[in-house]
């Protein structure tokens, strides 16, 4: 669980990506897909070379998508109720893939908070995109 100061941090740090959604949002998904090659398999409709305008945008979706489920952490499960329907019925995504485009956030988010992205950071963010992934795979089961 989350401390309340967590919560916080991880809102204000959300709220600041919102401008570099696009470049965020694309690094990971760029990072997931040439580290991880098989989740490539799920984005053959779109153009997923580097900097491409719907990696940009689908980018932005992710992130816009997180940041708004930061503001209020407790309300999780209802805020993603329609994103666990769409990845879970619609798009079939193994969640196990959830886990991987999570780790790629963290390491994104690394690269450009520097120095801000400290160990307390570190572990506040770790938890919260635990949560996060396990609630997109909830509906699975
Ligand atoms: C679509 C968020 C993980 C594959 C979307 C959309 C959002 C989103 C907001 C757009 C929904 C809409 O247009 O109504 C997220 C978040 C994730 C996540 C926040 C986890 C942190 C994944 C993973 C995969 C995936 C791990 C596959 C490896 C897709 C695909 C689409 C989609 C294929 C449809 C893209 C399109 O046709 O434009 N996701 N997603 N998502 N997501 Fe995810």
């Amino acid at each position: 669980m989350l401390t309340q100061q967590e919560k916080e941090l991880i809102a204000q740090i959300w709220e600041k990506m919102i401008p570099v959604a696009p470049e965020i949002g694309s690094e990971s998904l760029l990072r997931m897909m040439t580290t991880f090659p098989g989740t490539k398999t799920y984005f053959s409709h779109l153009d997923i070379s580097p900097g491409s305008p719907q990696m940009l945008s689908h980018g932005k979706k992710i992130i816009l998508a997180i940041a708004e489920c930061s503001k209020d952490i407790s309300s999780m499960m209802d805020t993603l109720a329609p994103l666990q329907t769409l990845h879970a019925y619609k798009l079939k995504i193994d969640p196990c893939n959830f886990k991987l485009l999570s780790h790629c956030l963290i390491v994104t988010l690394a690269a450009h908070m520097g120095d801000a992205f400290d160990p307390i950071v570190h572990a506040a963010m770790d938890k919260f995109l635990s949560a996060f992934a396990a609630v997109l795979a909830e509906k699975y089961r």
